[in-house]
């Protein structure tokens, strides 16, 4: 399929494609790594990183490529639940308000429960709407954002026990630094052992214990407990799995420009000779970050253009001198591959200082998605 094929109702020609194949693939290469009964819980917060959470929810569930669903808040959760997905979704971030829990119940979403307050009004709210409700406890070994130390924990487990229209269905932590530091990350996760210990939970007894996001899930096998949540790795955000998303523009305006020529809003960019620049109107409304001026790449018939000046809110200029026979219309790889060479989130990510998590999610609703 050309691209023009795939996207011939764009009035501007600034696209994102997410190939399905990848995620399938990603799902599957973790997956398979798994002890048979581990459970895979995909992460879409963020609307799948950026990818497109409805529908990457919708294949996972129709392909049976995960056995839950994990995002960040209750709304993310009831977008799926009115979209048709029923697969099991854990709300991961903590909720408060606590009248939120209603809304959770209502669309049968599990919560994360990260105090004994908070458990005690889960079990308000499963009364008052007649709803059963689900619920993971979380536990902080480390990361220090929310969760409970092992005594308030062990605490907390003990209360919904004893509370009605609760099931204890997990238990987790998340680790800070699993791509980064083997010593915190082995800390982290014997503080997770003792806590379910304390907990009387060292053997599963159907409650689902996990703590591996991407990178722990492949590099951690005593972090996978009873189930992993990744979600980089299944949009292939990580070295070792396959990119899905392809950031892509257009040609609209190419011009020579003379020596001492300068581009953009600051004039940050003098030209050093005689160039051939090009423009595309893709910008930092669409998540091309500014921090990229001057500093990153993309592709054009294959080569490598460096942007040239500040990133607009809604257009950058790229140096297409070295690109023979360059032409208005022309397509850009802002990620993805064309030709040989292949420009990835991670790439980026190091150009501005930041992480691919942030590069992907950045790409603005204004850009529209292909699932191809
Ligand atoms: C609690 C929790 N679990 C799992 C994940 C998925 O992490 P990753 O994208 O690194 O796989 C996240 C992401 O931030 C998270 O916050």
């Amino acid at each position: 399929m050309t691209p023009a094929a795939t996207v011939p109702a764009l009035l501007r020609p600034t696209w994102a494609e997410i190939n399905l194949d990848a995620v399938r693939a990603n799902l599957r290469q973790l997956r398979s790594g798994l002890p048979s009964g581990t459970q895979l819980l995909f992460v879409v917060k963020a609307n799948a990183y950026g990818h497109g959470a409805v529908p990457l929810s919708l294949l996972a569930q129709q392909e049976r490529l995960c056995d839950r669903l994990g995002v960040s808040c209750i709304e993310e959760g009831i977008e799926l639940r009115k979209a048709g997905v029923t697969l099991p979704i854990l709300v991961l971030g903590s909720i408060y308000p606590f009248s939120g829990f209603d809304a959770a119940l209502e669309h049968g979403l599990a919560v994360t429960i990260a105090s004994a307050e908070a458990a005690r009004s889960l079990s308000e709210a499963a009364a008052r709407t007649g709803k059963p409700a689900a619920c993971h406890v979380k536990v902080d070994t480390g990361m220090g954002r929310i969760g409970m130390r092992r005594p308030s924990a062990s605490a907390t487990v003990q209360i919904i026990r004893g509370l009605v229209g609760i099931t204890l269905e997990g238990i987790y932590t998340h680790l800070s630094s699993a791509e980064s530091d083997a010593a915190y990350t082995r800390l982290q996760l014997r503080h997770f052992s003792d806590t379910l210990q304390a907990c009387g939970l060292s053997d599963a007894h159907g409650v689902l214990r996990h703590a591996a996001a991407s990178y722990a899930a492949v590099s951690y096998p005593d972090s996978v407990f009873d189930m992993i949540r990744p979600g980089l790795a299944c949009y292939g955000l990580m070295d070792g799995f396959a990119p899905a998303m392809t950031l892509k523009s257009r040609i609209v305006f190419l011009k020579d420009v003379r020596s001492g020529a300068s581009i953009g809003y600051g004039r940050t960019f003098r030209a050093p000779r005689q160039l051939k620049l090009a423009t595309l109107p893709i910008g930092y409304a669409d998540g091309y970050a500014r921090r990229f001026s001057n500093t990153a790449e993309v592709l054009v018939r294959g080569r490598r253009c460096r942007v040239a000046g500040a990133v607009s809110m809604d257009m950058i200029v790229v140096d297409v001198s070295s690109v023979p026979g360059a032409q208005v219309g022309d397509e850009a790889v802002l990620i993805g591959a064309q030709g040989e060479d292949r420009i990835t989130a991670q790439d980026l990510a190091q150009w501005a200082g930041t992480i691919s998590y942030e590069v992907a999610t950045a790409i603005s609703a204004r850009v529209p998605r292909m699932w191809l």
